[in-house]
Parts: structure tokens; sequence; C-alpha cells
């Protein structure tokens, strides 16, 4: 979900709906915004659907007047996606509005009790009872009824807060869900993610879990639980306003898959430095390093994928294990974690639940976090023993790519780091290395350069709707990326195999026409790969195969649709091989007619359990 809130001296609405596009890519199964007027009291607007329903409703938020509100946009979690569960959610009297991100826990219990007082419920959602909940306390001082509430309710939220006694103030507080206030001249802004505020300010200040914020159009103050005054500093954003905008491109997925290689340049330059890396940001000394007994990686979705290939370059380079563990699962896991334990938190936003709780758990039983992040003052990275940030910019499609090519790239940095630290790669290793690295942007500016043979290869197979990625090492684990990309935006069933365990099952489901994207970028394994696409093509298979450009001829000779890369080290293969799939991704939604930056069911980034 997202929310976002205003109070100033213009009207809000049309600013509340533009942060809200903004916010969209977080959630998008409905919108709302509550509105304070003098005249018109509290004017309360909300519609299933994406947020052009409700800027339809609103006549573009005319209809709303009023110089302060919140507003929502919704990825459904209690309740399903209809009007009523939208937000805001008011209470009974009309008094309070509230807009949450995040899942209440004890929701029914607090319900239930608030039935009892003769409270009457009109939606499914656990925001409601907090709306009701604030009502049920207020006696003519919304602090005090919000640090009331605050006592009473558990889980994740950020609250948005609107009462119409008191219109004069915006009240904000968060634990386990983000949010950030902005601060301008003569107005105020709170919003969960930091692309709803910087059209209008770039100073921002970072709420910390159980605190709670007045918002006025002449600043903010923030108290702590027992709503004693706390200092706070404020921040500025360096993004650029343009990165979050579409720039000429139909879509932001397209856009951001066009930037990676300038986006892998920024996150690598500033880190390279006459021939070496310099991490000056990670504050693990040498000593700390000999330790090491292992390293998890704890991570979600894509940034998992980027774990996974981690493992590979990572053990190669450091001969330290490598658990690669989805952030979920983490916590059940019974994790070995000592004193002497890394773990590398991977997470593009910086606030996925998931991998913040699992990061909590780790730092409980004792590992050192070091975190790969793209969000500035995100959660996990101010929670982090050492962040290291990866220069994406801001991205905006749910279905991630720019920041998925930049983890790559921190990973690379930490690899090479490390491994020299540890004196465990020879100089000349190390510079051949260091120098193909730098290479690398330039070498995904060459795969971008020819689209219209992915595009061609998209027109003939759009129409399969069984997909099977197969490869072998770390030619797997891009195939799980690839797959990835391909379900989440064109609804196609696929399923990454592990190339050599195919004959162990899954082979049972190639048939006459199932599509098959071999991965075999890694040289020395080529043959063995090519092995694997001879089983799938006797059994029917249409096979897509991606290999190094040394192998063009073979790879031609042996598959149905070839696509080859630049020829780089194993390591450094997924950073290319990833961009094919991307385009091979965007171009069959294309030709489906999805929805390609906001893919049905999805959200950019979840920050409920
Ligand atoms: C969501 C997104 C995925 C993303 C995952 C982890 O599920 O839809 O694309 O990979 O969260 O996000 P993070 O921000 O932690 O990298």
């Amino acid at each position: 979900c997202g929310i976002v809130g205003f109070i100033g001296k213009e009207q809000a609405a049309p600013i509340l709906l533009d942060g809200l596009s903004r916010l969209e890519y977080r959630g998008y199964d409905s919108a709302g915004l509550a509105v304070y007027d003098a005249e018109k009291g509290l004017q309360v607007v909300k519609a299933k659907g994406r947020l052009q329903v409700l800027r339809d409703l609103t006549r573009e938020g005319q209809e709303v007047p009023g110089l302060m509100g919140v507003g929502h946009t919704r990825w459904a979690t209690h309740g399903a996606p209809n009007d009523v569960n939208s937000h805001p959610q008011v209470s009974q009297s009309g008094r309070m509005a509230v807009v949450h991100n995040g899942i209440i826990e004890n929701y029914a219990k607090l319900k239930k009790f608030l039935e009892s007082k003769g409270v009457q419920f009109v939606s499914e959602t656990d925001t409601e009872v907090v709306a009701q909940l604030l009502d049920y306390y207020y006696k003519g001082d919304l602090l005090d009824a919000v640090s009331k509430v605050l006592h009473r309710i558990q889980g994740a939220y950020a609250l948005g807060i609107v009462c119409a006694d008191e219109p004069d103030k915006l009240v904000a507080v968060r634990k386990d869900s983000p949010l950030i206030l902005g601060l301008g001249q003569g107005f105020t802004m709170l919003a969960s993610d930091v692309t709803a505020l910087i059209r209008y300010t770039r100073e921002v200040c970072y709420l910390d879990d159980g605190e709670m914020a007045v918002l006025t159009p002449d600043g903010v103050k923030v108290y702590n639980a027992l709503v004693q005054p706390v200092e706070k500093e404020t921040s500025h954003v360096d993004w650029e306003i343009s990165a979050a905008e579409k720039g000429g491109y139909e879509h932001f997925m397209f856009k951001e898959i066009m930037e990676q290689p300038k986006a892998i340049r920024d996150t690598i330059s500033p880190r390279l430095r006459d021939g070496k890396v310099v991490l000056d940001d990670v504050t693990i000394t040498k000593e700390d390093l000999e330790d090491l007994d292992r390293l998890y990686v704890i991570a979600c979705g894509s940034s998992y994928h980027v774990g996974m290939a981690a493992k590979y370059i990572l053990e190669r380079l450091l001969r330290i294990p490598v658990e690669v563990t989805l952030a979920s699962e983490f916590r059940y896991c019974a994790p070995i974690v000592t004193k002497h334990t890394l773990a590398l938190v991977i997470s593009q936003s910086g606030e996925t639940i998931d991998t913040l709780a699992a990061m909590r758990e780790a730092k409980r039983l004792g590992a050192r976090i070091l975190s790969i992040v793209n969000v500035v003052g995100s959660t996990i990275a101010r929670e982090s023993d050492d962040v290291l940030y990866t220069w994406a910019g801001p991205e905006i499609a749910v279905a991630t790519t720019k920041a998925y090519s930049t983890q790559l790239a921190v990973i690379y940095l930490l690899g090479l780091y490390f491994a020299d630290r540890l004196g465990r790669v020879t100089a000349e290793e190390y510079s051949r290395l260091v120098e193909e690295l730098r290479t690398l942007p330039a070498k995904a500016e060459a795969i971008l350069k020819d689209t219209e043979k992915i595009q061609y290869y998209a027109s003939i197979y759009f129409n399969h709707n069984s997909v099977f990625y197969i490869g072998r090492n770390i030619d797997y684990a891009v195939g799980l990326e690839g797959s990835l990309k391909l379900k989440e935006i064109s609804y196609i069933h696929s399923e990454a195999y592990a190339a050599g365990e195919l004959k162990h099952g899954t082979i049972s489901l190639i048939e006459d026409g199932t599509l098959v994207v071999a991965l075999a970028g890694w040289n020395e394994l080529f043959e063995k790969l090519m092995s694997n696409v001879k089983e799938v093509k006797a059994r029917g298979a249409d096979v897509i195969g991606i290999a190094c450009e040394n192998h063009k001829e073979a790879l031609e000779s042996l598959v149905d649709s070839a696509m080859t890369i630049p020829e780089v080290d194993p390591m450094f293969l997924p950073s290319l091989e990833v961009i094919p799939m991307q385009l091979f991704a965007y171009y069959v939604a294309l030709m489906r007619g999805c929805d390609i930056d906001k893919p049905r069911n999805l959200a950019k980034s979840v920050t409920v359990e």
C-alpha cells in the first residue's frame, strides 16, 4: 500500500492525487482520500480499482476542496478489494479518518471490544478498528487518543490520521512500516515512500518505530510513545524527479531496462579507484573477515535471486560457506548463526517486512549485518551495521530490473573487496576481474542496442502457456530470475530448473511445443547444457538458447532461436544474461496486452508479512 498526507495553504486533493500516482506501484486494488474543509467538513471519496477511477470521481480533486488531507492506494490484505474496504476508513461519528499501511494483528479482539461498546463496523478491514478506537478514546486531545491507541494495537503500521475536530493538524505514526515526513515552505507532508514527496520538497525526516508526528503547515513535531518530544534530524534527498517519470517511454519497465548500463556504472564507478575496489562505507576489518564462519544471504523475490547468484560468486572468491535463505523462512529454519556470521541482507526498497524481520532475528542471534539497499534512509539501511547502496535511482515498475542489476554489481564489488583483503585471489586474477567489472556497463549497452531479435522471438512464442528455464550453476540462478520476470508480467506459467535435475522429474512435463529457455553462458558447461537441450528437443520442446558469442555457431545449430552475449568471466554472466531475459518477458507481456508496470496482484514492496 501507499499513503500520503498534506497540510498547508494550497488545495490538498490535487497534491494527494499526484502523490498517489507516484505510489500506485505499491498497490492498486483501490484508492481513496479524505480532505477536510471548514465549510464542507470531512469529505471522504474512495473507490475500487485504479487511481484513475478516483481521479474521475473527484474531477481531479476539484470536488474535494480543503487545505489538508490524506490519501491511500491499497494492496488488499484484510477484506476483498471493494469500495467499502478501501481507505481512508472513517469512524462511526465521522470524526476520524485513517489511512494505513501494514497489518493490525489484534484487530479482531479490538473489534469485539468496540462492538461490545455499541460501535458498528461497516468494513472488514483492520484499519477501521484503528479509526473507531481513536474515536472511542478521543476526549478533545488527538495526540492523547493516538498514544492510547498505540498502546492497544499490535502489528505493523504506518498511519495517517485526520480528525475533523482538530483540522489544524495531521498526525502520523509508524511501527515496522515505512513513513517519511516532508518539510516544505508553508506546508508539510507525510508519505510511505519518498517518490510521493520529491516534487514538493527534498527536505525529509524519517520517523522511527513507535514515534508519532504532528504535522502543521509550519512544521512537524515528533513525540515518542510516552508523548515526550523527540529531536529529529532532517535529510536531503538527491533523487531526480525525472527519474521517477517515464520520460517518453511507454513503460517504466522498459525505461528501467534501458537504464541498466548507467545504473551499474553509477554503482561501481565511485567504488573503483586505480584498479582497486574501495568500499569506504564498509567497517568490517580484516580480522573480522578472517574470523567469518559463514555468510547468510537474506532476501525475497528478485533480491533472493541475486542471493542465489551471490552464492556461486562469493563461494568461489572467498571460500566461505554461503547460505541463501528466503527471508520469510529464515526465522523458522533454526539458522546457525554465531558472532562470526555475516548476514548479507538484500533489498531494493529496504522496507520489505519479511526481510526486515529476518534481519532483526539474525542480529538478535549475534550476526553482523551488511545490507545492500537502493532506498537511502530506509529501515533496513538504518538498522544495518554497514550499508552498501545500489545507485539505481527510483525504480517504479513492479518487476525489478535495474535494482536487480545493481545489487549484482554490489555483490561483485563486495566479493572482490573481501577476496583481496583475505588474500584469496592472486594479484593477477584480481586485476583481471576488476577490469572486467569496469567494462561490464559497456557490454550491457551492446546487448541493449539489439532488441529486435528478442522482439521477434517474443512474437513467435508469446502464445505459449508453459515455459521452462534451465541452466547450471550461475546460469541456473539467472534462470530463476528470467522465469520470475516472465510469470510476473505475462502471467505465463514458468519454472526454472537446474538443467541436470530436469531428467529427474520435470521432463515429464515437456511435450510438443513446450518452450524451454536454455541458459548456456558458462562456457565450460556449454556442452553439458547442450546435452540437456537435446533431451528436451527429443521430446518436442521448442528451445531458445543463450550463450556467449564464441559458441554462436554451435548454439544456432542446436536450438530453434539463439541469442548471444559478449564473453565474460562466468561470475559476471548474470548481469548480461538477464537483459535478454528481461526484454523477452517485456515483449511477451506487451504482445499479450498485459499491464506491464502494474501486474495483477503484485506490489512493488510488500510491507506486510
Ligand atoms: C516484492 C516485489 C518483488 C521484489 C520483492 C523484494 O514482492 O514484487 O519484485 O523482488 O518484493 O523486494 P525488495 O524491495 O526487498 O528487494
